[in-house]
């Protein structure tokens, strides 16, 4: 199956390239599904064919037309993998996709390939706790210097003035999480890939532009389709979809891919067969999950919005007509996921108590598997954020991200009261 038909040019849904797309069941005896490649090397035919498979890989030569990269050793390809790559890439609408041991080599693997000593990253705050580690702790000591900036509807203009601080063309990209983890704070990707435009006619280098896609992705949110360089993913989350497995992914346009590959190649953060595999079964059902997790979720948004001890309640499903985040969520996702945060009244002790009294929703860090979790942001995933610092980028001691899964409906609200009733 092509991407694009050949013969009738059409172009197939990625829900039907998921279950076909970049795999012959001729070269594997027929198997309807690929088995698992369990293998750390691949048989040459000759020494020409082997000398001619790492000329493509280390990039000594151009690929003929048509000339599909050997398989060589899997630090650097296996079929598992590349089959879950090219049907990822195709649900973003990307050139090519990287599958990564985690999000996080994914995120810092695309770092260190497109950012240079000397060079700059901005990024919208809040993100992800390991993601402000990288930036905040790791980066600098390899001499690249970072900025972040308040996600959400006035972020362009922050990330404007924040690369006016900066010498002109040392700006190397622009990093965005949206819906930012925890406070679900979306930031506009079309009005930052602009934001890249303006930069590359005053200084002549148009920075990358990267999205951490995890929160909506691949289903309700294309960053690639906003004009977005990089599409970074923890694929831990909803493209596994099962909590039984750490992986990451990125794709992008070829250029940028390609350096990233060399990265992955060398520094070695690439997954094992087995785990492609597993994201390869897991990519079939994904809309399937996302939608139904999002049915439940914005039930359960509602349920959150009603009570009177809980303050706030931060779900994209819940933006009104009129915000200006409401016009962002219009303009770039298709669907408002299945993350909740909310705030009670009561700072930390009244928020423990809550994430004490759930029976059904298991009190864990990670979201987008099957199963409900609930977790503490400012002391658990952004632990490692001052809080001071937090506070300014919207997270409190009283606030719960939820991540709402499979289980019935009915079960879920009645866990969800429960647990509120504890407020008193
Ligand atoms: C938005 C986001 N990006 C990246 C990561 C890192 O992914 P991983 O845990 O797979 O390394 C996470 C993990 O929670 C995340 O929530």
């Amino acid at each position: 199956m092509k991407r694009r038909h050949l013969g009738t040019d059409h172009e197939y849904s990625a829900e039907t390239l998921a279950l076909g797309y970049g795999y012959d069941p001729r070269l594997s005896e027929g198997a309807v599904k690929p088995p698992i490649f369990l293998t750390s090397t691949f048989q040459f035919a000759s020494a020409l064919e082997g000398k001619r498979f790492f000329e493509l890989a280390y990039g000594l030569r151009q690929a003929n037309k048509g000339e599909i990269p050997g398989l060589i050793y899997s630090r650097l390809n296996n079929p598992n993998l590349q089959i879950f790559e090219e049907r990822l890439a195709a649900w973003d609408k990307t050139d090519r996709g990287l599958t990564f041991a985690s999000g996080m080599a994914a995120i810092s693997t695309s770092l260190l390939a497109l950012v240079k000593p000397g060079e700059h990253v901005l990024s919208t705050a809040p993100v992800y706790g390991g993601t402000h580690f990288l930036l905040e702790h790791i980066l600098p000591g390899f001499g690249i210097g970072t900025t972040q900036v308040l996600a959400g509807s006035d972020a362009v203009e922050r990330l404007r003035a924040a690369a006016a601080a900066v010498p002109a063309g040392k700006v190397a990209m622009l990093y965005l999480e949206t819906p930012a983890n925890p406070s679900n704070v979306l930031t506009d990707i079309a009005g930052v890939v602009a934001l890249a435009a303006e930069l590359e006619a005053t200084t002549g280098r148009r920075p990358v532009v990267a999205v951490d896609n995890t929160f909506l992705g691949p289903v309700f949110q294309r960053p690639a389709e906003q004009g977005a360089d990089l599409v970074l993913y923890s694929a831990t989350k909803f493209i596994a979809g099962h909590s039984d497995l750490v992986a990451g992914v990125a794709t992008g346009r070829a250029a940028i891919m390609e350096q990233v590959a060399l990265f992955r190649t060398i520094l070695g953060t690439q997954p094992n067969a087995f785990t492609g595999w597993l994201l390869l079964r897991s990519l079939e059902t994904v809309s399937i999950r996302m939608h139904r997790q999002a049915k439940s979720a914005r039930r359960l948004a509602s349920v959150l919005l009603e009570h009177p001890r809980v303050t706030a309640v931060h779900y994209p499903g819940l933006l009104q007509e009129g915000d200006p985040q409401h016009a962002i969520y219009q303009r770039q996702c298709t669907g408002p996921g299945s993350l909740i945060s909310f705030e009670v009244q009561g700072g930390e002790e009244a928020a423990y108590k809550v994430l004490d009294s759930f029976e059904v929703f298991r009190l864990a860090v990670s979201l987008g598997g099957t199963e409900s979790l609930v977790e503490h942001p400012a002391t658990m995933t952004h632990a490692d954020v001052p809080p001071e610092l937090l506070g300014s980028f919207g997270v409190s001691p009283g606030m719960i991200r939820m991540s709402i899964g499979l289980e019935h409906l009915s079960d879920l609200r009645r866990d969800l009261e429960h647990a509120l009733s504890k407020l008193g």
